[in-house]
């Protein structure tokens, strides 16, 4: 059981990066106002995996979304974070082997897989510095 942290003094609004907690694949996402947004407008009832943004976040950093980079289908990676502008119909993650497709708050919206992202437990032990773990 170790903790990981991770500076994210570097992530501009619009970037993601991946890191490694627990062997697996996490993002590191800064969401521009635009994106929180998008995942703001959408009806939390009508979702697959009931979870507004604010209760993926933390309060005053709802644009920092972290979250297990693994498909929770299969367990593949999703893509979004550092390619680009690969990133599905819903703008957050998608991941190809069977067409999941993730919003800006990483919560399924189309495709097999049954859950959202899983956020870590994580905090904040600086303002641009968080602990996951
Ligand atoms: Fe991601 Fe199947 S593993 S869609």
């Amino acid at each position: 059981e170790s903790s990981v942290e991770v500076d994210l003094s570097q992530i501009k609004p619009g970037q993601a990066i991946k890191g490694i907690f627990r062997k697996q694949p996490v993002f590191l996402r800064n969401l521009t106002p635009h994106e929180v947004a998008e995942a703001d407008k959408v009806s939390v009832s009508s979702l697959r995996d009931p979870q507004s943004l604010a209760e993926r976040t933390k309060p005053g950093k709802e644009n920092w979304l972290i979250t297990m980079g693994v498909c929770t289908h299969l367990g593949c990676v999703p893509l979004g974070a550092g390619e680009g502008e690969v990133k599905g119909e819903f703008g957050g993650y998608f991941c190809p082997c069977h067409g999941s497709h993730y919003d800006t708050a990483a919560r399924i919206r189309k495709g097999p897989a049954p859950k959202n992202l899983e956020v870590p437990a994580y905090e904040f032990t600086s303002d641009t510095v968080v602990k996951i773990g």
